[in-house]
């Protein structure tokens, strides 16, 4: 069933777990998504980011095609319809649509505005029981079109940002989008340990793909509560699609329908999402 944030990550940061966040492209990856996080049987986070929306034809589609697909799938496991990176317009229009929760990511703005506008995404957002993630600081990279300059959070603005009521905190911490690049140094370890001793609120890490595992399960101890991946579902899709083509199995039989041509890509997002989820120990959420 779909439900909430709030409810979903409050849990996993008292129980020292995280909740994976995959962003969703069409229909194979949102059943990929969900058929780990139901073979699993753990909560799970599906995002669209405005991008993704746009390519898929808008919020509303967006919505449908995970809820009609949660009940096709006859998935129970609770699921959240996450909007990932928006904008105040987008942030707004998801609340309208009836996601269950909107990042309104205003990282790029000067802090003052950030704040005021995060405040009113938290009126509109929860007046409808909608949860809100904010960002301070910015993740390095890009990610359609959002691109960030990688500086870390400042922890009073950290303060202040998870202090307007938002439910969860996206703060940079050396985390970068896309695949990392052979000198970057890692995560920054000691400024979360700042963050978590003085924010309740559960934390966000962005840039879930290509970190290693055990300083994702460090930062997992020390409060964060999501993990973004986006990166690695695509990159492991195009793989197993690749080498289903190189192997000729499109040409035999009707292996170039969709139906099978986009098999073994979807199977391998179902694996890296069960994968990753190990990683997190969302498992504890049982
Ligand atoms: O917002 C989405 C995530 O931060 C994804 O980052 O593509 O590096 O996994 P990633
Ligand atoms: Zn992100």
């Amino acid at each position: 069933s779909l439900v909430n944030g709030k409810s979903m990550l409050d849990a996993a940061r008292a129980g020292n777990y995280a909740v994976g966040a995959f962003n969703t492209n069409n229909l194979e990856w949102t059943r990929g998504i969900l058929a780990a996080a139901q073979e699993k049987g753990v909560p799970v986070l599906i995002q669209t980011s405005m991008g993704a929306a746009k390519y898929m034809g808008g919020y509303e589609l967006c919505l449908h095609l995970v809820q009609d697909t949660v009940k096709s799938m006859g998935i129970t496991v609770p699921v959240v319809m996450h909007l990932d990176h928006g904008n105040y317009e987008a942030a707004k229009e998801c609340i309208e649509v009836g996601y269950n929760s909107v990042m309104f990511d205003g990282h790029d703005l000067p802090f003052a505005e950030n704040l005021e506008k995060t405040k009113e995404i938290v009126a509109l957002a929860h007046a409808k029981g909608i949860s809100v993630e904010a960002e301070v600081g910015s993740i390095g990279g890009e990610e359609d079109g959002i691109v960030g300059a990688g500086e870390l959070a400042d922890v009073e603005e950290a303060k202040t940002l998870a202090a307007t009521g938002i439910d969860y905190l996206a703060c940079g911490i050396g985390n970068i989008h896309g695949q990392y690049p052979a000198n970057w140094t890692g995560l920054n370890l000691d400024r979360l340990s700042e963050l978590a001793a003085v924010i309740e609120t559960p934390l966000v890490l962005h840039g879930g793909s290509g970190i290693p595992k055990d300083q994702i399960q460090k930062a997992v101890k020390m409060g964060i509560s999501k993990v973004n991946v986006n990166t690695e579902c695509q990159l492991v899709f195009a793989a197993a699609t690749r080498k289903y083509i190189e192997e000729g199995k499109d040409q035999e039989g009707k292996g170039f329908d969709p139906r099978k041509l986009f098999a073994p890509g979807t199977k391998a997002i179902t694996e890296l999402v069960e994968d990753r989820i190990e990683w997190f120990g969302t498992e504890a959420a049982k």
